[in-house]
């Protein structure tokens, strides 16, 4: 096929079996939040704050997933994937984070079963932002007590599915759900408490590793963890830069891949995050969970940071933002375009992401489980969405992947995020990600000129140089 106008002749090859996938995540598409059982979630409760998101959009109707995944699925066979990487709703499986809700489960091994007839391998990710708003009337991640609900939940999703779903992730991005949602608010729960973001970390971590036995005491399954990674650079190398690029990777990357790849925080996080208490949340055999051996780890890659120690007006020294919670003086790159999220467009950041973990930590097969952008799509009238923005986008970013595998890494996979055009968490609606545009209207689902760039490379297993 020929999309962007020249036919696919010669193309930089990825390995054979290299895993294609797409990925969503039950809020950002499901819908249908009161149905069969399911109560809130932290982002239900949240949409309802005024203010909180864009547009005052909720979760209702997202693409209505929840009714149309058999249609989804015959998309995504359009589309060719190999794999589907998807959440479930810790609501929907244990509403209120409590009894299990056989309604809940039901729904998922629907969706497994629907991907397995298509020969699609389906890939499940326990929590993807969504805590039971139960839980977290009762502390939510700043509570210890949230992680081994969190065990119970793994427990009973691996028991249920862990004979069709071969990857499982226990977190997604927990970074977000940790910093974005408990010290800088603008994610549910919408807690502006440093002290428990750091907490909530911690139990997060905790968490995976709780939710990694239970795993395995469940089910023989490629087992792992998606963190959302960045490349960090000093603007200059000043002491007082480079200080803030070590803080803001400590934060950002350090305190997630050094506990599950070497069972430790870094002694340098340790100290910069005494005062917010990380050290009183550890204890006597955490380390040894968390540092459990996982069989595949997710990398989500969207743009890198380049900061200064200059700090902006308001931020404290010795507070969590100038730990870089909330990243200290970024300094936006000039040269790089950017996204309809402002993001700016670094490929380059995802084979120097890459090649850090496979050198920097042990061994660990790597997969990109996100990677995408959204743009300001505009459907033509005969209906054609022409994304070459995303084409674009993809292309540089499937050829950094490329240059990765060239230097030694050993990536298995790559997952576009999104298949759908969803909900953008604090951005509602507004943000469109998706390889298929949703009209929210209808839900009429369009496959955008990205899609089939994206179907020809799958088909291919190269990327048109
Ligand atoms: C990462 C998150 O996992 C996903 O939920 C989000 O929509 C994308 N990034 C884009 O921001």
């Amino acid at each position: 096929m020929s999309v962007l106008g020249e036919e696919v002749t010669a193309g930089l090859e990825f390995p054979p079996g290299f895993a294609w996938g797409a990925s969503t995540a039950a809020f950002q598409i499901e819908g249908a939040t009161t149905v069969d059982g399911r109560t809130d979630s932290i982002w239900d409760a949240f949409c309802r704050r005024p203010g909180a998101v864009a547009g005052g959009d909720t979760g209702e109707p997202a693409a209505d997933h929840y009714h149309r995944f058999r249609d989804d699925v015959e998309l995504m066979a359009e589309l060719g994937l190999g794999v589907y990487r998807f959440s479930l709703a810790w609501s929907r499986v244990r509403p209120d984070g409590g009894a299990v809700n056989p309604k809940g489960l039901d729904f998922y091994e629907r969706l497994v079963d629907a991907l397995l007839e298509r020969g699609i391998t389906p890939w499940a990710t326990l929590y993807h932002f969504d805590l039971p708003q139960a839980l977290e009337e009762r502390g939510g991640w700043a509570t210890r007590d949230t992680a081994y609900r969190f065990a119970e939940f793994a427990s009973s999703a691996a028991e249920r599915l862990g004979d069709r779903v071969p990857f499982w992730s226990t977190l997604n991005e927990p970074w977000c759900s940790a910093f974005l949602g408990y010290a800088k608010g603008i994610h549910a729960p919408g807690r502006q408490e440093p002290r428990a973001a750091v907490a909530a970390a911690h139990h997060l971590l905790l968490a995976h590793g709780l939710g990694l036995a239970e795993i395995r005491r469940a089910a023989d399954v490629q087992a792992g963890i998606t963190l959302n990674l960045y490349p960090v650079r000093a603007a200059s190398d000043s002491a007082a830069d480079l200080d803030a690029a070590r803080r803001v990777d400590g934060l950002q990357n350090r305190l997630f891949l050094d506990p599950v790849l070497r069972g430790r925080y870094p002694e340098d996080l340790l100290a910069d995050l005494e005062p917010f208490g990380l050290g009183s949340c550890v204890r006597d055999g955490d380390l040894a969970l968390i540092g459990a051996p996982i069989d595949q780890m997710g990398i989500n890659y969207y743009r890198g940071y380049e900061v200064t120690g200059t700090l902006r007006p308001g931020v404290e020294p010795g507070g969590l933002e100038w730990v870089g919670a909330d990243g200290i003086g970024f300094v936006p790159d000039a040269a790089a375009s950017v996204t309809h999220s402002g993001w700016s467009v670094q490929p380059e950041g995802l084979t120097e992401t890459l090649v850090r973990v496979h050198r920097e930590y042990p061994a660990v097969p790597l997969y990109v489980t996100e990677n995408g952008a959204a743009y300001d799509d505009s459907v033509r009238p005969d209906g054609w969405i022409d994304d070459v923005d995303r084409v674009e986008f993809l292309a540089a970013h499937l050829r950094a992947a490329h240059a990765a595998l060239a230097q030694g890494v050993d990536l298995r996979g790559f997952s576009y995020w999104s298949l759908l055009d969803n909900f953008e968490w604090a951005e509602g609606y507004s943000k469109r990600f998706g390889l298929v545009h949703v009209d929210y209207r209808t839900q009429v689902r369009t496959l955008k000129r990205s899609a089939h760039y994206y179907a020809d490379v799958i088909r291919d297993n190269a990327v048109p140089v």
